[in-house]
């Protein structure tokens, strides 16, 4: 990622309610609430492995770190993952986000719907970053880091 040059970036929390906007705009997200001390990347919107720590289950996500500019004139950050590959909801679960690209800055937009269709693309971009020779790494750090965390 062009902004953590030294190498990969991950954060772990807990999956929370957010304002349940996401649902309705095609984009259900996890709100994560990072753990003290979690270096949150800057606000954008990123490409990244979603890791459940409880089962080890690994989802394929577009990640959105920001104020949610387009809904909300607060300066409060939120993280949230949209996961490719399953409607599960995980609340109360705790996650470890890795992160593998950035892909935009977070917008203003002028309505939900462009939101919307920015969203849909930033999946597709998304989905061959994952693919990509960096994202393929990044998912073995994750899963070699999971496996020591479990094997202590
Ligand atoms: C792929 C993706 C891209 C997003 N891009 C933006 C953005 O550029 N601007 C913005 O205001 N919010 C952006 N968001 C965050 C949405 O505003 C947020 O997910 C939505 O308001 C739902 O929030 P909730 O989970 O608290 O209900 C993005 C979310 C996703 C999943």
């Amino acid at each position: 990622m062009a902004d953590t040059p030294t190498g990969i970036v991950h954060l772990t929390g807990a999956v929370v309610h957010g304002a349940g906007r996401g649902r309705g705009l095609g984009f259900p997200t996890a709100n994560v609430t990072a753990d003290p001390g979690s270096r949150i990347p800057p606000p954008a919107i990123y490409s990244g492995w979603v890791v459940r720590l409880a089962s080890g289950v690994v989802h394929r996500g577009t990640i959105s770190i920001g104020s949610n500019p387009t809904f909300c004139d607060t300066t409060e950050v939120h993280v949230e993952v949209y996961c490719h590959d399953t409607a599960d909801e995980f609340y109360g679960e705790r996650v470890g986000l890795w992160f593998v690209a950035r892909i935009r800055d977070t917008v203003k937009f002028a309505s939900p719907d462009d939101l919307v269709c920015a969203a849909r693309r930033d999946v597709l971009w998304s989905e061959a970053l994952l693919a990509s020779g960096r994202g393929r790494r990044i998912l073995t750090g994750a899963l070699a880091a999971y496996r020591k965390t479990v094997s202590v």
